[in-house]
């Protein structure tokens, strides 16, 4: 069954308790959670002091995505906040040993590991990190905005890491950030994409916020 994440990043600030309902009320079963840091992606969100607070008021599984140039650091600051999984970007590390030490870090703290890749970044690039992930995150939006335009051209990302896993007997999700609506993600879900960011398309949906998460939850990879 697909997993439908919607991203924090697209919620109302004014009103992030009931946006924050909104969310526990609706059949979704993880809360992504956006951290830029102004250097690796242009833009600023929101790092561990907002999510403990967001701790207080959902049990629902929570998947941070960090935008950050120093994930080795970085992974350290959610000491003390409930994190679920955590994603790091390949182009944030210097090379394939940091990246294993980012990976074996976030480990040790008893959080499942991702890695992500960018539009630009081909995803062979993660073959000697794939049997140490739980998670693979392909941006299909150049990281740093809600509201972009999904890029197709990313899809044959997603078969790739299909093929790859099934051929080599591994078990990691497959997750697309960006652009994801009813018609992206039914795409993506052909894919053989496991889990779908939806910010703008959730929190802004003129239906509902638990329409768009039902939306795409029933969506078939037949
Ligand atoms: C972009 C973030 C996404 C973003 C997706 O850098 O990683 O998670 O919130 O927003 P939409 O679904 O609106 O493209
Ligand atoms: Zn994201």
């Amino acid at each position: 069954m697909t997993i439908v994440a919607p991203s924090l990043l697209s919620a109302d600030f004014l009103n992030l308790k009931s946006d924050l309902e909104r969310f526990n009320a609706s059949n979704a079963q993880w809360l992504h959670y956006d951290v830029m840091d102004g250097n690796f992606v242009p833009n600023i969100s929101f790092g561990p002091q907002i999510l403990k607070q967001v701790n207080s008021v959902t049990d629902k599984f929570i998947d941070v995505h960090i935008m950050v140039d120093n994930p080795l650091e970085a992974v350290d600051y959610f000491d003390g906040c409930k994190v679920d999984m955590l994603t790091f970007h390949y182009e944030a590390v210097e090379d394939y040993e940091q990246a294993k030490e980012v990976i074996t870090k976030i480990h040790q703290k008893g959080v499942k590991a991702s890695i992500s890749v960018k539009p630009q970044t081909p995803v062979e690039v993660l073959r000697p990190l794939l049997n140490e992930v739980d998670m693979v995150l392909i941006m299909s939006v150049e990281p740093g905005f809600g509201g972009q335009k999904f890029m197709h051209e990313v899809l044959s990302k997603c078969d790739w890491l299909n093929q790859y896993r099934q051929q080599h007997d591994l078990a990691y999700l497959i997750q697309i950030d960006g652009g994801i609506n009813s018609v992206t993600g039914e795409e993506a879900v052909k894919h053989h994409c496991d889990c779908l960011v939806a910010g703008s398309y959730c929190f802004n949906n003129p239906k509902g916020f638990s329409y768009a998460v039902d939306s795409l939850l029933s969506l078939k990879n037949d």
